[in-house]
């Protein structure tokens, strides 16, 4: 039964979802919105594993209790998925469809007045769509460890993800020494490079590969031999999963298409070889150091959020709630220096957050001789 629409001035309901993957300081920001709305009278919903809870008006209501104990805890309590509302798979195996009415039709029934919607770029989008196509009233929240939602300095899970990846080339850089061998990282981050950037500077790696700089291979290896003519025997290489060479990224247009196309082919088939795994290959091969691979994966991704993330999350929570009882409508909270603003969705929706070529980081990197693929000056 629908519940009938409110004529107050107050906002009474709002539903929150979790979506795309999942990441440390989610429950931290859900604890921080609903906290702050309740104190209000609202009255909380929460759908369950994203945008297919919303379809298929499957959720809890979350009352003041539920909220407790949330802030160090990993995952999701919500659950997630990475389904879009407008291209929902369904169970029949009956291919893709756009579901965006029923997921108007469940936030109709709850007579909700919001959804706030935590998660990355995808879930941006599936959140400016909604209030587009469905007409919804949304407020979104950046998060994943990739941090490369636009418009935000950063997202909530980055903190965590680059200080499990930091400690993990810590580790590594003792057992690296003791054997005098090159450990290449494979670090998270899809298309971006701000993971493998900031955990690599974090934790001294010596070659740092992203996708917003392509990579020679000649320079890597280049690099790593000098460093063992000067009596380093042993190298941190961390590679982003995006990190792309020169030639690849000079490929013609049609060229690269379908080389990307093989490339998701065979990662669907189990065949494709990760980047870090070729580079690892290939640097025994040419300089005879003695190689070793280490991937990260979803490591980067578990367990408690970091001091910093939950102090970020729970402002990014509070901010959110504040927008929701406001009624700005139609903006993703963005952290902007020091201030947490509203940020129009349309601008955020379909953009991405790269590494800019003259970020402080960059430049930091190169200056303590880092080298970053592209070119490598002699010690
Ligand atoms: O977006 C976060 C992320 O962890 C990326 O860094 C990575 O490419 C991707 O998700 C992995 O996705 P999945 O968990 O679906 O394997």
């Amino acid at each position: 039964m629908q519940r009938p629409e409110s004529n107050s001035d107050k906002v009474r309901a709002i539903g929150i979802l979790t979506s795309g993957g999942d990441c440390p300081g989610l429950n931290a920001v859900i604890r921080a919105i609903g906290k702050t709305v309740q104190r209000e009278g609202v009255e909380v919903f929460g759908f369950l594993e994203g945008f297919t809870g919303l379809v298929e008006n499957r959720y809890v209501r979350l009352y003041d209790e539920d909220l407790s104990g949330l802030l160090t805890q990993g995952g999701t309590i919500l659950r997630t998925s990475r389904n879009k509302p407008h291209k929902m798979p369904m169970a029949d195996g009956g291919g893709n469809r756009d579901m965006t009415g029923a997921a108007v039709e469940s936030y109709k029934r709850l007579g909700l007045d919001c959804l706030v919607c935590l998660g990355g770029g995808g879930t941006q989008k599936s959140a400016y769509h909604l209030m587009k196509e469905g007409g919804l009233n949304v407020v979104t929240v950046p998060k994943t460890i990739d941090n490369d939602v636009y418009g935000t300095d950063t997202c909530f899970g980055f903190d965590t993800g680059m200080t499990i990846a930091a400690e993990a080339m810590d580790r590594l850089h003792t057992t690296a020494s003791s054997h005098h061998r090159v450990m290449v990282v494979d670090v998270m981050g899809h298309n971006s490079g701000w993971l493998a950037l900031a955990s690599g500077v974090a934790a001294g790696a010596d070659v740092i590969l992203i996708p917003e700089i392509p990579y020679k291979l000649e320079v890597i290896t280049e690099s790593l031999l000098d460093r063992m003519r000067h009596g380093k025997y042993f190298s941190i290489v961390a590679v982003a999963e995006g990190a792309i060479s020169k030639e690849d990224a000079n490929g013609s247009g049609d060229k690269a298409k379908a080389k990307a196309k093989k490339k998701k082919k065979a990662a669907s088939s189990g065949s494709h070889v990760p980047v870090s795994q070729q580079l690892a290959d290939h640097i025994e091969e040419v300089t005879g150091l003695e190689t070793r691979v280490t991937t990260l994966g979803h490591l980067q991704r578990g367990g408690v959020p970091t001091p910093t993330d939950r102090v970020l999350c729970t402002e990014f929570g509070v901010r959110a709630a504040e927008l929701v009882l406001e009624k700005k409508f139609g903006n993703m909270v963005a952290l902007q220096g020091t201030k947490m603003v509203p940020m129009p969705l349309e601008e955020v929706a379909g953009n991405k957050s790269l590494v800019p070529l003259d970020h402080p980081l960059v430049t930091a990197a190169r200056a303590v001789q880092t080298c970053l693929g592209d070119e490598w000056r002699p010690l």
